[in-house]
């Protein structure tokens, strides 16, 4: 009994569940929906016009919030600081959000959840849902003209060059997401979705999102995160395999504070925000059909994987500068290993880089190669592009929310396979700094800390059948 659940058998399973839950009077399981009955539709924000009223009252409600006082959870102070923030004291849910850890995607979906509510009734709108910018369509890649407007709450000067008078845009290697879709372990495609697009785009635009103490005062920081979130549904139901990580109690039931509409705080866990439109009554303009998983279901995971060290690469410590930087891999000495592991298609191949560190936030994205040729161009369409490296958050060691080095890992199975098309002896993993678009060109780009990695190697991923049954 290893296939998928019908849908039906969804339907049977929740109706009992929450029946079940019910007369236990358990309310953190997941079979309770709070809007069931509601069906909110979060819309792409490309080609709304600032007289759409679900902008209007965005508007509106922020600047209600802004005239709270700060201590107030309802203020726009207090919402962006349980985020993140530079004021000084502490209170409830402040610097709570959760970066480079598996919470990444269910605790800006809660983080999203409250805000919306809270809006709704700042802006006396019920029926208002928040919208997602799409900057992955090459439509969508300058900042949404709404919020450029100097005289309009969902303005904010703090943004880097070009933004707000719409001369900057995302490169397209930037705001990509290909490589996560191709990742069927939790941990893995979601700490993709987090270097690309989200990490890029708040480094991108920089100014108050550029940091993560102070990124969700940019009204800009919500419209990110919900198309951040809406990339969990569509990772979910486009990604064979892909599954939450209903197996792990930890994931499952860590409770996050957070307050609703009325300043009361609320707890939820990661059981309680697994299917958006059940659970939490709402869905993407656009999306596939949402994936439903149940906490409630023991169903074991499809698949089980494993992870070996391949190879130690010798290079690092590197310095990541305002210069192309690389280090080298021995292909003489891999190349018959990876010819056998590119064979088995239920094994990848990583490259992770461990102890990146930098002092303050380096304003700078790096595109990385693995396998570039001499003489080739960087091109981030070719084979041997194999994801970005931007610092937001962790291994930034002037942030508060600083604990460890950050960890990078990119799959590069298909560039190592461009690689040892060639003859060489030696490859190399490659970083090329940039700058944002200005008039759709490359702007040079301004390192404004080196980033350290301290060590580097290659993994190999092995996704086997769950025998367990
Ligand atoms: Cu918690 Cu995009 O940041």
């Amino acid at each position: 009994m290893k296939s998928a659940i019908s849908r039906r058998d969804f339907l049977g399973a929740t109706a009992g569940a929450a029946a079940s839950a019910t007369l236990l009077g358990i309310s953190f399981l997941d079979a309770l929906p709070a809007q069931a009955t509601s069906s909110f539709v979060r819309r792409d924000v490309g080609g709304m016009s600032a007289t759409d009223p679900v902008l209007v009252s965005y508007g509106k409600a922020v600047q209600a919030m802004q005239a709270l006082p700060n201590t107030n959870p309802l203020s726009w102070a207090y919402q962006a600081a349980i985020h993140g923030t530079t004021l000084s004291g502490s209170n409830t849910a402040w610097d709570t959000c959760q970066h480079g850890n598996y919470f990444f995607w269910s605790w800006h979906r809660m983080y999203l959840y409250w805000f919306e509510r809270i809006i709704r009734k700042m802006a006396d709108d019920p029926c208002w849902s928040l919208p997602y910018w799409n900057y992955t369509s090459t439509a969508e890649r300058t900042l949404p003209t709404p919020f450029r407007d100097a005289t309009s709450p969902l303005f904010t000067s703090n943004r880097g060059a070009g933004w707000n008078t719409g001369a900057a845009s995302f490169p397209s290697g930037d705001v990509q997401y290909s490589a996560a879709l191709s990742l069927s372990n939790f941990t893995n495609g979601s700490s993709s979705v987090e270097q690309s697009p989200h990490n890029n785009v708040h480094v991108d635009i920089g100014g108050l999102m550029g940091v993560i103490d102070t990124a969700a005062q940019d009204p800009i920081f919500f419209l990110h995160h919900s198309n951040i979130d809406r990339l969990w549904d569509i990772w979910l139901a486009q990604t064979p395999g892909a599954g939450d990580p209903l197996g792990d109690t930890t994931w499952k039931s860590t409770q996050f504070t957070f307050f609703d509409e009325n300043g009361n705080q609320v707890q939820m866990t990661g059981c309680e925000v697994l299917r958006a439109q059940q659970q939490l009554g709402y869905s993407y303009e656009g999306e596939p059909a949402q994936v439903s998983p149940k906490c409630l279901l023991i169903v074991l995971p499809p698949w089980v994987f494993t992870e070996e060290v391949f190879a130690q690469l010798p290079g690092p410590p590197v310095e990541l500068t305002g210069e192309t930087v690389s280090f080298p891999i021995n292909l003489a000495e891999l190349r018959k290993r990876i010819a056998l592991v590119l064979e088995d298609k239920n094994k990848t191949i990583f490259l992770q880089l461990d102890e990146v560190e930098t002092e303050k936030p380096p304003g700078v994205v790096w595109d990385v190669f693995v396998g570039l040729p001499e003489k080739a161009a960087p091109d981030t369409e070719s084979p041997y592009f194999v994801g970005t490296l931007a610092m937001f958050g962790p291994g930034i060691r002037s942030s508060k929310h600083h604990n460890e080095p950050a960890h990078f890992s990119f799959p590069v199975s298909r560039a190592l396979a461009a690689a040892l098309k060639t003859d060489s002896e030696r490859t190399a993993v490659t970083f090329v700094p940039h700058g944002v678009l200005i008039n759709g060109k490359p702007s040079r780009p301004e390192v404004k800390s080196p980033v350290r990695i301290g060590k580097a190697k290659l993994i190999v991923e092995t996704k086997e059948e769950n025998k367990k049954q």
